[in-house]
């Protein structure tokens, strides 16, 4: 893991992986396994820590996400490792075409390295080649990705607001009816 603050290792490790032979493949489901074991461990992993995320949701997960009509995902890898994906769907639906990215990662141990900002780059010109002219995703304001993002050229719509509506834990009983056979 990277230390944060050790500017000099930061700086070292760097240099080591921007070296390395780093480029972008597309996803294919026989990497689903890999790729949900690399986000089981981004997840698992503080500050999400999320306990309730084990191999088979993951896996299950990422069943869904290549699923989906239009899926279009990519994965970063240096050498014959995979050390980010980039999980989404193209949409054809709109004016222009657009890209959501549905998950975005990169392996804990390689964060802060410039790796991020390499794979958005490299995204965004695959992108370009196919005619897409958005890139968007939904993030939270108070996650650090939020900073990432900024500074990787999104912007924020502030005209846009997600909504959601907690569907009730116990069935709600209206009213209740008695029916009578008219024949007894
Ligand atoms: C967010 C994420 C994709 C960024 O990838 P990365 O390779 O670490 O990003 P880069 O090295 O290109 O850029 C890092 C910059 O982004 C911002 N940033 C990223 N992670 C940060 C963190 N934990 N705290 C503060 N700023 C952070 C900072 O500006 C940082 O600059 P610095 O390294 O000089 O401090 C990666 O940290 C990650 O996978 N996080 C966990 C999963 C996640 O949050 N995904 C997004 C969900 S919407």
């Amino acid at each position: 893991m990277i230390v944060r603050g050790n500017y000099a290792l930061r700086r070292y490790r760097k240099e080591a992986v921007m070296s390395n032979n780093l480029f972008v493949a597309p996803y294919t489901p026989e990497q689903r396994e890999t790729c949900a074991g690399l986000f089981q461990k981004v997840y698992n992993m503080p500050p999400f820590a999320f306990a309730w995320l084990d191999g088979e949701k993951a896996k299950s997960y990422f069943w869904d996400l290549e699923s989906i009509p239009n899926s279009l995902s990519f994965i970063l890898m240096d050498g014959s490792m995979a050390v980010g994906a980039c999980m989404g769907q193209k949409e054809e639906h709109f004016q222009n075409p657009g890209y959501k990215i549905n998950e975005f990662f990169i392996e804990p141990e390689h964060q802060h390295l410039g790796l991020g900002a390499y794979f958005i780059n490299e995204l965004e010109n695959k992108l370009h080649e196919l005619g897409v002219k958005t890139m968007y995703l939904f993030t939270q304001r108070n996650m650090y990705s939020f900073d990432f993002y900024l500074k990787n050229n999104f912007i924020v719509n502030d005209g846009t607001v997600h909504m959601a509506k907690v569907i009730r834990q116990e069935p709600t009983v209206v009213y209740t009816r008695t029916f009578v056979n008219s024949e007894d």
